[in-house]
């Protein structure tokens, strides 16, 4: 099995969550959109859900099949939100934001009764920190924040760089209109005060560090596909 089937394995399962009449968040990235596809067959068969999408992408993707969908105004609480991870750890930590979505994410997950999250087995690790943490800052004053997230980052025993992400064009700026750091801390022994430590930095918009939001994770390997739950 293929990264790609795996991460259809993971999206097939989550569907068995969702059923007639839901509201549900729609997460962002290539295992998101696996769920959509298959979302997109069930709302073709007569399904009745509207979505609220985590991303510009994602809505795109979401309107070219048919999945119809709502904003977070209209609909401000969800059911259930499906999303993929770039990291879960065994008590459903995440790392997300390496689609650049995170804050919508964060946002739309925060209004959902539930966050289901689907990966591949490549996604679990034991501690975070393998794939760099990306931070969502605001272009204003963006050194001083910088700075301020170097600092909380040592006074916590975590050194790396913070590369602000790039895209073709230049700097790469979210669907809000913010900046992303990528912050290659390595491993993250405490995410709890790294989470608290960055919210209490004015320029940081928002972190992917996911904590206390995700409900259950299935996640698809080379053998099946297993739930994780904390
Ligand atoms: C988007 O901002 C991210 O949080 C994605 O959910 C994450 O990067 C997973 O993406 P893939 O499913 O493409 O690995």
């Amino acid at each position: 099995m293929d990264a790609r089937q795996m991460k259809i394995k993971a999206a097939e399962a989550a569907l068995s969550h969702v059923e007639d009449g839901m509201r549900l968040g729609i997460g962002t990235g290539s295992t998101a959109e696996e769920f959509v596809r298959l979302l997109a067959e069930k709302v073709a068969g007569g399904m009745k859900v509207e979505g609220v999408p985590t991303s510009e992408r994602t809505a795109r993707l979401c309107v070219e099949l048919g999945v119809p969908l709502k904003s977070l105004d209209e609909l401000p609480e969800l059911d259930l939100t499906i999303d993929g991870a770039d990291e879960v750890d065994g008590g459903l930590r995440l790392v997300k934001g390496g689609g650049g979505a995170l804050l919508r994410e964060k946002i739309v997950a925060a209004a959902s009764a539930r966050l289901i999250v689907i990966a591949d087995e490549s996604k679990m690790v034991e501690a975070l920190g393998r794939f760099p943490l990306p931070i969502e800052i605001n272009p204003f004053g963006r050194v001083a924040t910088h700075v301020a997230i170097e600092k909380l980052a040592a006074s916590l025993g975590l050194f790396g760089e913070l590369t602000m992400r790039r895209s073709e064009d230049g700097i790469f700026t979210t669907d809000g209109g913010h900046y992303i750091l990528d912050a290659s801390f390595g491993r993250i022994p405490d995410a709890e005060a790294l989470a608290c430590g960055l919210n209490a930095i004015p320029g940081v918009v928002e972190h992917g560090l996911f904590i206390n939001l995700a409900t259950l994770a299935i996640i698809a390997g080379p053998a099946g596909v297993r739930v994780v739950t904390a």
